[in-house]
């Protein structure tokens, strides 16, 4: 396989920390020509491998890209199930649309990733800014679950982020049903798509959109109010690859949990990070706004609020705001 090829290269070029490793060596390791090698080489650097060559000494990995390249992320990926598979991608529409299209014959786990989107969707019809420095990808999951529970992945995504985000010291917490904020500020969206057939899912796409190196006037000033990045908010560039891997790595361990264990285990993890609870809301639904005192989350993610008149509504989707910033 030619990914195969180029990584086990890559991996080569890392393991040697700098010295030089010869043409003739990498081509003995991988069972090809000097020619063939020096053919990887030149396809590495044209996407942007730093790798100087002397004829006599070899080739040494001066500095590797600073892109989500699948061969960066897998190296090293502790995931048995997430990230197998990675299609990349510069520039596409919508990383979920793509997700979509390629869903049914995809295994479990594959991801797809892009550096920039241009019609990234966020919930509810709305537009997803999605510039240089972000991570945009989505995950094709296949849990054989009714499709009633396929928003319970909204929570298990939102959570996995909220964790590693919180492993950096910053205080994530979670706005029902998928934002994950900072100080406030939304610094990740979450859009959870699925396809059923009459009641179990084939396949759920968990698209996750993280404002990591942005600057701030990366994003249009009409979104630049309630936003946040990762840079912004630590006051330092992040390692999108190794966050990446963490994240994926976290993402796993509560997708095995929410595989395994009654989903309250989840769902009291969610509700500890959860910043809306015990708040006065206003929802607003296509067909209606529903004001009160959220109060809890069902197991299928709705959020419960407690109306003026002590009634309480479950509502599953819509647009929520706090009517009183604490
Ligand atoms: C929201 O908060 O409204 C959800 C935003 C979801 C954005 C992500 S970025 C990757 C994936 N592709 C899309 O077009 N949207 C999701």
């Amino acid at each position: 396989m030619m990914g195969d090829k180029r990584s086990r290269i890559i991996k080569a070029l890392k393991d040697a920390q700098k010295s030089p490793v010869s043409g003739e060596e990498l081509g003995l390791k991988l069972g090809i020509s000097r020619t063939m090698v020096w053919k990887y080489i030149k396809s590495l650097q044209a996407d942007g491998y730093e790798i100087e060559s002397s004829p006599k000494r070899g080739y040494v990995l001066k500095s590797v890209p600073q892109l989500l390249y699948p061969e960066e992320i897998q190296m090293g990926l502790k995931t048995t199930l997430l990230g197998k598979e990675i299609h990349y991608f510069e520039e596409v529409t919508s990383t979920n649309s793509i997700a979509k299209e390629i869903a049914a014959s995809e295994e479990e786990g594959t991801l797809v990733i892009a550096e920039v989107q241009k019609g990234g969707r966020g919930r509810l019809g709305r537009e997803w800014i999605s510039p240089h420095g972000g991570i945009w990808m989505s995950v094709i999951l296949k849990p054989g679950i009714p499709l009633r529970h396929a928003s319970r992945l909204t929570l298990v995504a939102g959570l996995a982020v909220a964790n590693v985000i919180r492993n950096m010291d910053l205080d994530a917490r979670i706005k029902w049903p998928n934002d994950v904020r900072i100080n406030g500020k939304k610094v990740c969206g979450i859009l959870t798509e699925a396809k059923a057939e009459v009641d179990k899912v084939d396949y759920v796409v968990l698209g996750i959109g993280i404002n990591v190196n942005m600057d701030l006037k990366d994003i249009p000033e009409s979104f630049r109010a309630g936003s946040t990045t990762l840079k912004a908010e630590l006051g330092r560039h992040i390692k999108r690859v190794s966050f990446l891997q963490d994240f994926l790595f976290e993402l796993e361990q509560q997708y095995i949990l929410f595989k395994t264990q009654p989903f309250s285990h989840i769902l009291n993890d969610w509700l500890a990070l959860s910043d809306t609870i015990g708040r006065e809301v206003k929802v607003t639904t296509p067909s209606r706004i529903i004001e009160g005192k959220a109060v809890g989350v069902t197991p299928d993610g709705a959020l419960v609020i407690k109306k003026a008149d002590d009634t309480k509504e479950e509502i599953i989707a819509g647009r929520c705001i706090y009517a009183r910033s604490r």
